[in-house]
C-alpha cells in the first residue's frame, strides 16, 4: 500500500494536432472508477493544444500541464510562454528541467529553479526534472549529479502539495533502456534523503517522486512497484491512450 497517491504524467514533447485530441478523449474514457480511486492523471500536450485539452479533460478528472515556462511573468520575451498563461490555459502542472530542455536549451539548475519558482508563483506544480547521463552514471556519479541538480533545481520552501520531481536518466529517454529496479530504488530513495534536507522531512515524504524513461505497460508494474516510485512520466507511451492507460492500472 502507498503513502502517496501516484501520479502518472504523459510528456508528448512536440507531439499533436488538433485530430490527436481524440488520445486525449480516449484516455479520459477508461480513467474508470477504480483507476480514478487508484492514480492521477495528466497530460502535458504541447501549448498549442493545452486549452483544448484541459477543456476536454476536467471532466473526467484528468489534469493538464506545460511542458517548459517563462522565468518571466510577462513583456517583451517573444516567443515565450509564461506560467500564468498555462495556468490561464487550464493546466495544473508544468515541467520544467526537462533533460531536453537542460541540453538543446542550455538551461541550467538556476534556470530551472527560476522556471519552478515561476511555476508555483502562478499556482501550477513543478514537475522538476533530473537525471543523469550514460557517462555520468558509467563514471559512478549519478547519484552526486541528482543530488546537485535537487540543490540547484528545486524552490526553497516546496511541499508535497506544491512540487513533483522526476527522475529521469538521460540515457533511459527514448531509447527502450530502464535502469534495474534496484538502481531506481537507490535513486528514488536519495531523492527523498536529498529532498528532506532541502525542505525538510515531513514535506520530502509528501512530495511525488515520479520515474521517467522508456516508461511501457510491459515493464511499468515492476518499476511503478519500487519503493519511493510514486508514479510514472511517460513520453512515447502516452501518445497511445491504451498503453497511458495501462501504465496507470500499474501502479
Ligand atoms: O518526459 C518523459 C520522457 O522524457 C520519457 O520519454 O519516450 O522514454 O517515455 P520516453
Amino acid at each position: 500500500t502507498r503513502s502517496i497517491r501516484p501520479l502518472v504524467a504523459g510528456n508528448w514533447k512536440m507531439n499533436g494536432l488538433k485530430a490527436d485530441l481524440a488520445i486525449a478523449a480516449q484516455a479520459a474514457k477508461g480513467y474508470d472508477t477504480a483507476l480514478k480511486q487508484a492514480v492521477d492523471l495528466a497530460i502535458c500536450p504541447p501549448a498549442t493544444l493545452l486549452f483544448a485539452a484541459s477543456a476536454a479533460l476536467i471532466g473526467a478528472r484528468i489534469a493538464t500541464g506545460g511542458q517548459d515556462c517563462s522565468t518571466q511573468d510577462s513583456g517583451a520575451f517573444t516567443g515565450e510562454t509564461s506560467a500564468a498563461m498555462l495556468a490561464d490555459a487550464g493546466a495544473d502542472f508544468c515541467i520544467v528541467g526537462h533533460s531536453e530542455r537542460r541540453t538543446l536549451h542550455g538551461e541550467t539548475n538556476a534556470t530551472v529553479k527560476a522556471k519552478a519558482e515561476a511555476a508555483q508563483k502562478a499556482l501550477l506544480v513543478p514537475i522538476v526534472c533530473v537525471g543523469e547521463t550514460r557517462d555520468e552514471r558509467e563514471a559512478g556519479k549519478a547519484l552526486a549529479i541528482v543530488k546537485k541538480q535537487l540543490r540547484g533545481s528545486v524552490p526553497d520552501g516546496s511541499t508535497g502539495a506544491t512540487l513533483v520531481v522526476a527522475y529521469e536518466p538521460v540515457w533511459a529517454i527514448g531509447t527502450g533502456l530502464t535502469p534495474t529496479a534496484a538502481d531506481v530504488a537507490e535513486m528514488h530513495a536519495a531523492i527523498r534523503t536529498e529532498l528532506g534536507r532541502l525542505l525538510g522531512k515531513a514535506e520530502a515524504a509528501g512530495v511525488r517522486l515520479l520515474y521517467g524513461g522508456s516508461v511501457k505497460p510491459a515493464n511499468a508494474a515492476e518499476l511503478m512497484n519500487v519503493a519511493h516510485v510514486d508514479g510514472a512520466l511517460v513520453g512515447g507511451a502516452s501518445l497511445k491512450a491504451e498503453d497511458f492507460l495501462a501504465i496507470a492500472r500499474a501502479c
